[in-house]
């Protein structure tokens, strides 16, 4: 890519030409012997740095030496940012600061948001850090990455990674939306209710979804948006061996086909417990769709959630089993403690001694995800609660068996081990006890 053309997402954000004018004159006033204007390389560096590149990764970009953009940074235009923003000669510590004094000095657009603050408080996030690099790394490293999905079951913390992930970056972006699409919302309603925050310039032909859509779609290809979509899930239809939308819904797959394959120059966050076609994307280095399954809590990170629940410390040598029969999913370590707590006054052994794992809501989450299930997927739950020992999967007969395991896989559900399938704790005990 021609040096002219590197990080030209920053137009989005930022008012370059007034920033690019008052640059240069802080700069003639500096070095009045030099020819006036902003040369392409100190535009190209402010822009990186604008989008929050270290000169590490512009030097990488512009394929040159990290030396050399430090010293040019130092010699040039840090120095002309003191001056432009009244500060001391050398004043500027870290290239962070960079786009920190301009923002304070009004040359950030301004930022649409749309139903931004009806995102839900996040307390505390334990962990997660590698996933939140991983998404970060997608959407804003130099991959040409749009369009990523947080796939995982109930309770596992996808809203609350997309939620941590959104505030962290939404600087990055000129305009943000959030939508919940939980309340099963059509899609004529969710767009028109977007595009009336939009500017007026990107008035639909009609009120149909479809005029709708290529109007939004106009908009993202010229501004660049952060829109974070939760619940997908929630407009599929239940039943069914592959996540299908539901009948009235079925114009969603065209919004999330074109916002992850048509070229634009936003970045769509999506949360979903279950992964369809459109979510698939591909593990290639250079897709524009990725999607991250999202697992349990490791032990330190899970750990913290039953200290903050107030699980008495001295039972700490039962957490590991504990916290391993939940398969560190957060929500279920949360009930649970509060259980332990309630009925057994924070003694874990105790807990653990008496085999009982589906308490308090957690039969509601299974529930929620049995009843999503095929018929298909609720017999082989049924074959594999029956051994107590995993099953190889010639032994599991059902003529859909291979794409059911498959589902349930997914779903996690089930896990595999090297001697076969078997379901994980609290399915296992909620498929033998629980359905009817
Ligand atoms: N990493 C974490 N640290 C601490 N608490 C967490 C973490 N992840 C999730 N939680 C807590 O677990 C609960 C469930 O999280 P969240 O709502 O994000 O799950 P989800 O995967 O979006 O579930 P659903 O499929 O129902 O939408 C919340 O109470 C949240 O605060
Ligand atoms: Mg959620």
């Amino acid at each position: 890519m021609a040096t002219e053309q590197l990080f030209e997402q920053a137009a989005a954000q930022w008012n370059l030409a007034q920033l690019y004018e008052d640059l240069a004159k802080a700069k003639a006033e500096l070095m009045p012997h030099k020819q006036y204007g902003l040369t392409t390389a100190e535009q190209t560096r402010l822009r990186g740095l604008l989008l929050g590149h270290s000169p590490a990764e512009i030097a990488k970009q512009q394929v040159i030496a990290v030396r050399t953009v430090e010293v040019a940074l130092s010699q040039g235009l840090y120095r002309y940012l003191e001056r432009l923003t009244g500060r001391d000669r050398n004043s500027l510590e870290s290239w962070r600061d960079v786009a920190d004094w301009l923002e304070a000095v009004g040359y950030r657009s301004t930022q649409i948001a749309i139903n931004w603050n009806q995102m839900p408080d996040v307390p505390a996030l334990y962990g997660r850090q590698v996933e939140l690099d991983q998404l970060k790394h997608w959407m804003l490293g130099t991959s040409a990455c749009r369009f990523v999905s947080i796939i995982g079951p109930a309770g596992m913390g996808k809203t609350s990674l997309a939620i941590t992930l959104a505030k962290a970056v939404q600087k990055q972006f000129d305009g943000v939306i959030w939508q919940s699409l939980r309340h099963q919302p059509a899609l004529d309603n969710v767009l028109g209710q977007w595009l009336n925050k939009l500017p007026d310039d990107i008035t639909p032909h009609s009120d149909e979804w479809y005029d709708q859509l290529s109007a939004l779609m106009n908009y993202l290809r010229e501004h660049r948006c952060l829109v974070v979509i939760d619940n997908l899930e929630s407009i599929f239809s239940s039943g069914s061996l592959v996540s299908e939308y539901a009948p009235n819904y079925a114009n969603y797959r065209e919004l999330l086909k074109c916002l992850g394959e048509q070229p634009h120059q936003s970045c769509i966050v999506v949360t979903s417990r279950e992964r369809n076609q459109e979510l698939a994307g591909s593990k290639a280095v250079n897709s524009p769709i990725r999607y991250l399954e999202l697992g349990g809590l490791q032990y330190e990170d899970a750990a913290q959630i039953l200290a903050a629940e107030r699980l008495p410390t001295a039972t700490k040598s039962y957490w590991k089993s504990l916290i391993s029969q939940y398969r560190g999913n957060p929500l279920m370590l949360r009930i649970v403690a509060m259980t332990i707590q309630d009925l057994f006054d924070g003694d874990v052994r105790r807990f653990l001694g008496q085999k009982r794992t589906v308490v308090g809501n957690i039969e509601y989450l299974i529930d929620q995800q049995y009843e999503r299930l095929s018929e298909a997927e609720q017999d082989i739950l049924g074959m594999l609660a029956e051994n107590a020992e995993p099953m190889p999967i010639e032994a599991i007969e059902h003529p859909r068996c291979l794409e059911a395991i498959s589902a349930l896989l997914r779903r996690s559900l089930i896990e595999k081990s090297a001697v076969g399938f078997t379901l994980i704790p609290v399915v296992m005990e909620y498929v033998r006890h629980h359905v009817p």
